[in-house]
């Protein structure tokens, strides 16, 4: 098999995808136009010229905007359906999707309005397309943390259809230590946790996530390759890091795929994975994002397959479901 029948026969699991970042601007306009709100571009062309960014901040500030539009359920249901079919064409098999509620209820949207649209969709990927899922409820990190309290008690009703919770926006001034408190109770309550941490932070977040927030997955974590003390703790206690290759050439964590440094954290142990973050901005779903970094990386065969090995292995499925999965993918030749 070539690497690009390789990459698109291989089964995958996507662990770091921003459900609210999987936007198309079709679907925005289509939305837009269903709830009459304005917005504040001309045409699709217009939008995808918005779309150039010079860090996370310049990404987060147009897409909290482009979020807007989403107010009814229908509305949520479609833009997971939409995702669900890019994870259809990509074989994609199973995907933890990561939602804000707080994007949502901060301009009046009820919690349930947007898990329920979600988990529909959810629900009708498993039927109709044999994609199993789950759902992770983010904690803005610009927010406070009573607001994240305050998220936490509105989803208790929602706990069977959430699996972790996870914290995401803007890294920087933002640590892990500051929702140390509400990771702590959420984990209380039985839910799973991961963060994001060493996308433009330093390795220091990721050492708070590992022991304040005691993360199941650190998303990102990309600068963890600063410290070589945190290398060998991440190695030594087989801790996923979701990489997301195409998010962090479009927001200038590398300035160039040839020096994203996934392959050396490969290469040295590390249990790295292959996501797509925000695919709609970033200009790629998962099998764009493992084109990219083969082509930069020369990446053998072998490698893409231990990759797509890992998504399953640090998914939240059981070990049976994990086995199944490697077994399919050691068949590929
Ligand atoms: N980082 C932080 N917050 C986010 C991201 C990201 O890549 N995507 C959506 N929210
Ligand atoms: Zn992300």
């Amino acid at each position: 098999m070539t690497r690009l029948e390789l990459i698109r026969a291989l089964p995958k699991a996507e662990l770091h995808v921003h459900i609210e970042g999987t936007f198309e601007p079709e679907l925005m306009f289509e939305i837009a136009q269903r709830n009459q709100i304005a917005i504040p571009y001309k045409s699709v062309e217009e939008v995808k010229q918005a779309y150039n960014f010079h860090n996370l901040q310049s990404f987060l500030d147009i897409y909290y905007a482009g979020a807007n539009v989403l107010i009814v359920e229908q509305d949520f249901y479609d833009l997971a359906w939409a995702y669900f079919e890019k994870c259809h064409a990509d074989h994609v098999t199973h995907t933890e999707m990561f939602f804000d509620p707080q994007t949502h209820t901060d301009r009046g949207v009820a919690f349930a309005t947007v898990i329920n649209g979600l988990q529909r969709a959810c629900d009708d990927a498993n039927s109709k397309l044999g994609i199993s899922s789950h759902l992770i409820m983010c904690f803005l990190r610009h927010l406070t943390e009573q607001a994240a309290f305050e998220t936490l008690e509105q989803a208790l009703p929602f706990k069977d259809q959430i699996i972790a919770v996870g914290l995401d926006s803007s890294e920087v001034g933002h640590p892990p230590s500051k929702f140390a408190g509400v990771f702590a109770k959420a984990r209380e309550y039985g839910f799973l946790a991961v963060a994001h941490a060493g996308e433009e932070g330093p390795a220091e977040y990721v050492w708070q996530a590992l022991d304040l927030l005691q993360v199941n997955r650190i998303d990102h974590g990309v600068r963890s390759e600063e410290d070589p003390e945190l290398m060998q703790r991440l190695i030594v206690e087989k801790m996923p890091l979701t990489v997301c290759p195409l998010s962090n050439l479009k927001l200038c964590v590398v300035d160039d795929m040839a020096q994203h440094n996934i392959r050396r954290l490969l290469q040295q142990g590390v249990h790295v994975t292959v996501n797509s973050d925000d695919p709609s901005y970033f200009g790629g779903y998962m099998n764009d994002n493992f084109i990219a970094i083969a082509e930069a990386l020369d990446l053998s065969n072998d490698e893409l397959k231990q990759l797509a090995k890992n998504s399953f292995d640090a998914a939240f499925i059981s070990a049976t479901e994990k086995q199944k999965w490697a077994a399919k993918i050691d068949a590929l030749v």
